[in-house]
């Protein structure tokens, strides 16, 4: 049978997700055109066993070893047709924002500096102060690994919601290319509370994202994480009126439908735990939403980070969500 070139076996994954977790996969195999899509394809036919796809493992919790293939998708492209742009998922998704504003195409802005790759971007709808990739995307286009064919999703069928998408439900389906719409003019986007109101250009507001991400979240290369821990968690009218009586100054956001967004590293931070330790994990000084790992199991970070959320269910009645995915 025929493999791509990049095939091993017994791979350690622990250069490929951001936490420096040690497991190994069965499989590992990097994907690096659409030819070799195929052939994995057939690889799974033949061998019926488990895979999982990879991008640059940023948001991503790894419980165990693999017993199965792990997909690196490093497809590669990048090309401008008219305001938009086409890119393929294994690009870098910084890279991209650069990209696109070099070639005076804007939006993409207040995405800056986000970690990973663009395969992931439209999976968990990446987004950050004040903007989403849903507000850009026009298609994405995947191979389904169960049927070996190429599928088009328009934006409305990728079924976006907050850090959600039909994607995430179906891992079948392995991001290869995304379309996005920008526009030849600079719409500053400067709600967010600590951005500067007045901003000259797009390169400018690029450079503003910039320092506030360096300000608050910890470099992963220098000290493992996966960003935002848990999600920000949505909660009815009613039940912040109650949690206002006793906690007045909650840090919240009203949605279109009504309810509301709590800010979970104000959870964390009032339950007094920013800044905590456990073991060889720990809760960043920086940012109350991001943990860290020294571990090269995810054995204490999965415990503590349970430890957690049971602090803030007894303090608040809310029960936070992982925001990475947790896999193995
Ligand atoms: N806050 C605290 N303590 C802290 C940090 C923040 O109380 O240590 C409070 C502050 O009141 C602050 C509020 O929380 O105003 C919100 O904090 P921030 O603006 O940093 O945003 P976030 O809601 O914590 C979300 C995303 C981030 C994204 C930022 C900026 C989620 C889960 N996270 O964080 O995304 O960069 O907004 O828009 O929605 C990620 O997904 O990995 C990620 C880093």
């Amino acid at each position: 049978m025929k493999l791509p070139k990049n095939f091993s076996s017994n791979h350690s994954l622990k250069e490929n997700n951001s936490l420096k977790l040690n497991y190994a996969a069965d499989y590992f195999v990097s994907c690096n055109s659409e030819k070799e899509l195929f052939l994995i394809y057939d690889f799974l036919e033949e061998k019926k066993i488990k895979y999982w796809i990879f991008g640059d493992g940023t948001n991503l919790i790894l419980k165990n070893n693999l017993k199965g293939l792990v997909i690196k998708n490093n497809l590669k492209g990048f090309s401008v047709n008219g305001n938009s742009v086409i890119v393929s998922a294994g690009e870098n998704w910084d890279d991209v924002v650069s990209k696109s504003l070099k070639k005076n195409l804007y939006g993409l802005e207040n995405l800056s500096g986000i970690p990973g790759s663009v395969g992931a971007s439209p999976i968990q709808n990446i987004g950050a102060y004040g903007s989403e990739i849903s507000n850009f995307v026009n298609y994405v286009e995947t191979f389904n690994l169960e049927k070996g064919r190429f599928e088009i999703f328009s934006n409305q069928a990728c079924n976006f919601s907050y850090r959600e998408s039909i994607f995430k439900r179906n891992p079948n389906l392995m991001v290869t290319k995304i379309c996005l719409d920008l526009s030849q003019e600079f719409k500053p986007n400067t709600h967010y509370e600590a951005l500067p109101k007045s901003v000259k250009n797009a390169s400018e507001q690029r450079k503003n994202i910039l320092s506030i991400r360096s300000q608050k979240l910890p470099d992963h290369q220098k000290i493992p994480n996966v960003g935002s821990f848990f999600k920000n968690p949505i909660i009815s009218e009613m039940q912040l009126k109650k949690l206002s009586a006793d906690f007045p100054d909650i840090k919240n956001y009203l949605l279109e439908d009504k309810n509301y967004k709590v800010s979970a590293a104000w959870l964390i931070e009032n339950a007094g735990l920013k800044n905590s330790k456990k073991g060889d994990c720990g809760i960043s000084n920086k940012h109350a939403l991001v943990f860290y790992n020294y571990s090269e199991s995810s054995d204490f970070i999965l415990s503590y980070s349970s430890e957690v959320i049971d602090i803030i269910k007894k303090k608040f009645g809310i029960i936070l969500e992982y925001e990475p995915s947790i896999i193995g």
